[in-house]
């Protein structure tokens, strides 16, 4: 059976242009689409609706404006506008881009709220809210400030206060006022609209569709489980309604009272399917009770519970069997330099930004997906880190094998390939794509493949990266620029450089999912139609190459320039700008912290070649521990990347202890004659800072590079 797959990520508020958090979740759902359009079921292409839509109504829209002294409507229609730049910009492939504010969606949200009402899961109830007089309006929770009820902050919004923490109802706020007009709001009895969570039949089905295998990742199920409490009696009724004057969409039958935001915002997924559905011609009923159809929602973890409490309940109470087949994604936020991004410290990304700076978007798409996993767990970028793994995985393994073949093929056999390989090339090509266990060829290809569909897109690519690693062994141990040399040596030159495109052919099947442009002028060099998952198979692996004729090869990528990450970021706000620590200009330079007496002298004056005897290398402390008898020592097992670890004693107990050491990186003198001690053989030292008087200064602090360097990487 065919799998018909309904894909969607958030929808964003309307309010503002894409930030990076976003393109992160679209690029994460990107992959796994592309990826899922690349297979086949019973022969038959598996078929995909991505879809997408912005989220337009609600008060903040509605105020912006206002201050904008536009329409709601054509606020949101210039920030849908500026939509595309973003999402062509880093290749998202959504089928269809929508709205909220569509026609589809007041049909949708009203036609579920009836179901809902008439499957008695809808009562009204009249609630005191806060209501401003100067402005003729009830005021949201975020519209309302005052003095926090519990640690007296001053000016705390109504639902929270950022000082202390503590969550509390708008009306224990003290002294509060509205944030539009200052004036003190009444309190004013309205009519409210409850959709009855409470109702044993919710909880029911909440219970057993949470539980159901597969269909959510274990801590959301954990979580969530939580908040149902063991009899339902931790739900409580959800408010649906706002009241005019409010950007929504109107409930039946209640005039002026509109849907809550989130009450239709993710009614808005499948009111950007239809209106994709009416454009193709596809029946969008049909789709939706086709058991083979299934929904896969992509989302972060801040709106977990309107995704895994209301909105199935609101499906399942509707009448939409597809419930059955509802996924949701969960994903942790994108922090950097392990903070939270703030545009006011200057650790915020603009997508746009990125790509004004000439920045490949195939790179983002790449580290990104190299960092994400199937876990609700934060993802960090740190620019150091970006430039090594894009440089050294993307240019240094992938693009690498092509520019080191694909010259010799235009030069030597007038772009034809081999026709034929020999029994060598093709042992190292199924090593390469299988890997080797115990001698025998493993599982690495499926692994990928069972690795992209779960959404362990960092496992995935590591082990494309093996594939890489043996295809580029590959083309070291056989030096087709030595056979070059050798006129006798014409047919292995052909041999090699044909497998080693091969190889490369394999390499972007397998990252295509990532690097959909790059695959595009791949295809087009090697004369390829569009690539499915089945070319990774069999015979397909070869015969679309042996003794074809290839385009010209043209450079496919660029290294990362690391100066390019220093223009990426915010510049910090001024204030913060002035309170952060800066170089003193040279006129003005203020006394250094430290006086020259407590600094050592320096050591007599060495020559470049005089330091370049010292090998010093990025060594990984993979475990440490005390030593039985020693005072002072620490046992320390580095991996410098040499294939086994080395064991260095280091004269550091004093300041650290095992556990805080392992996993980091430092430095090493490598090429230190070994030292045999007392308690085993020393080979190297790792090193570390000290003061000149270190009775007086006892604190030692071993060397750590910057994150992103890797363990054998030298010290220059
Ligand atoms: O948190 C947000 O950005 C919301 N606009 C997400 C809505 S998702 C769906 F329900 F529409
Ligand atoms: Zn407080």
């Amino acid at each position: 059976m065919t799998r018909k797959l309904f894909v969607t990520t958030a929808l964003p508020y309307a309010n503002a242009a894409f930030h990076i958090g976003h393109m992160m979740e679209y690029i994460q759902a990107d992959i796994w689409v592309r990826f899922q359009r690349m297979q086949r079921d019973a022969g038959e292409q598996r078929v995909v609706h991505f879809v997408g839509a912005d989220d337009t109504h609600g008060t903040p829209i509605m105020i912006a404006a206002e201050k904008e002294g536009v329409t709601p409507q054509a606020f949101v229609a210039k920030i849908a506008a500026g939509r595309a730049q973003y999402l062509d910009g880093f290749h998202i492939a959504f089928d269809n881009w929508h709205s909220t504010d569509s026609q589809e969606n007041v049909d949708l949200s009203q036609s579920i709220y009836r179901r809902l009402r008439d499957n008695g899961l809808i009562y009204t109830k009249t609630v005191d809210r806060f209501y401003d007089t100067a402005k003729g309006m009830f005021l949201a929770d975020r519209n309302i400030k005052g003095e926090c009820p519990v640690c007296h902050a001053k000016d705390q919004y109504g639902d929270n206060c950022e000082v202390c923490g503590a969550a509390y109802q708008p009306t224990e706020l003290i002294n509060p006022y509205s944030v539009f007009t200052g004036s003190t709001p009444i309190l004013k009895p309205s009519e409210q609209y409850f959709f009855k969570l409470s109702d044993p039949r919710c909880f029911q089905f909440l219970k057993e569709w949470l539980n159901t295998p597969g269909r959510l990742q274990p801590e959301m199920v954990n979580k969530v489980s939580e908040w149902l409490g063991e009899n339902g009696e931790k739900l409580a009724d959800w408010d649906i309604s706002r009241d005019a004057p409010y950007f929504g969409i109107p409930i039946p039958d209640a005039p002026g009272k509109f849907f809550y935001v989130w009450l239709d915002a993710p009614v808005g997924y499948l009111a950007s399917l239809k209106n994709y559905f009416e454009k193709k011609g596809i029946d969008y009923e049909a789709f939706l009770n086709d058991p083979s159809a299934e929904q896969v929602h992509f989302i972060g973890k801040d709106i977990v519970s309107f995704h895994l409490l209301f909105w199935p309940a609101m499906l399942n109470f509707s009448g939409h069997p597809i419930i059955d087949k509802l996924k949701v994604n969960v994903h942790g936020h994108l922090t950097v330099n392990n903070e939270k991004m703030s545009k006011s410290r200057g650790t915020g990304i603009s997508p746009l930004r990125y790509l004004e700076l000439g920045m490949n978007p195939e790179w983002l798409r790449y580290y990104l997906a190299f960092k994400l996993n199937a876990r609700v767990e934060d993802l960090d970028f740190t620019g150091e880190d970006f430039v090594a793994r894009v440089n050294s995985d993307l240019i240094g393994k992938y693009v690498n094998i092509a520019s080191r073949c694909a010259g010799f093929i235009a030069k030597r056999f007038d772009g034809k390939l081999a026709s034929s390989l020999s029994d060598d090339a093709k042992g190292w090509i199924a090593r390469a794509l299988n890997g080797e266990v115990n001698g025998n060829l493993g599982e690495r290809q499926a692994n990928i493949a069972a690795n992209f569909e779960a959404r362990e897109f960092g496992k995935a690519l590591r082990e494309v990266m093996e594939v890489a690693d043996v295809a580029n062994r590959y083309v070291d141990e056989n030096k087709p620029w030595i056979l070059a040399k050798d006129e006798t040596k014409t047919a292995e030159l052909h041999d090699v450089c044909t497998a080693a495109l091969i190889l490369f052919r394999q390499l972007t099947i397998l990252l295509s999912p990532v690097l959909p442009h790059v695959a595009a002028r791949v295809r087009d060099f090697l004369g390829d139609d569009a690539y499915s998952w089945d070319d990774t198979q069999g015979e397909r692996v070869y015969a679309p190459l042996l003794g074809s004729t290839i385009g010209a090869y043209s450079h496919l990528m660029q290294r990362v320039d690391a100066k390019m990450i220093e223009d990426l970021f915010d510049k910090p706000a001024p204030a913060e700008a002035a309170a952060a620590p800066a170089a003193p200009a040279a006129d003005t330079a203020a006394a250094p912290a430290t006086q020259a007496s407590d600094i050592e002298e320096l050591a007599p004056e060495i020559s470049i070649d005089d330091f370049t005897r010292i090998d010093l290398r990025v060594a990984k402390i993979v475990n440490c521990e005390h030593v039985e008898g020693a005072g002072k020592l620490l046992r320390l097992t580095l991996d410098v990347g040499e294939g086994r670890y080395r064991n260095v004693f280091s004269g550091i107990k004093s300041a650290y202890q095992p556990e805080q050491l392992i996993g980091k990186l430092t430095v090493l003198v490598a090429n230190l004659a070994p030292r045999k001690m007392k308690f085993g053989v020393s080979e190297g030292m790792v090193l570390c800072a000290s003061a000149k008087d270190e009775k007086a200064n006892p604190g030692l602090y071993l060397l750590e590079p910057v994150s992103g360097a890797q363990p054998g990487m030298r010290i220059r």
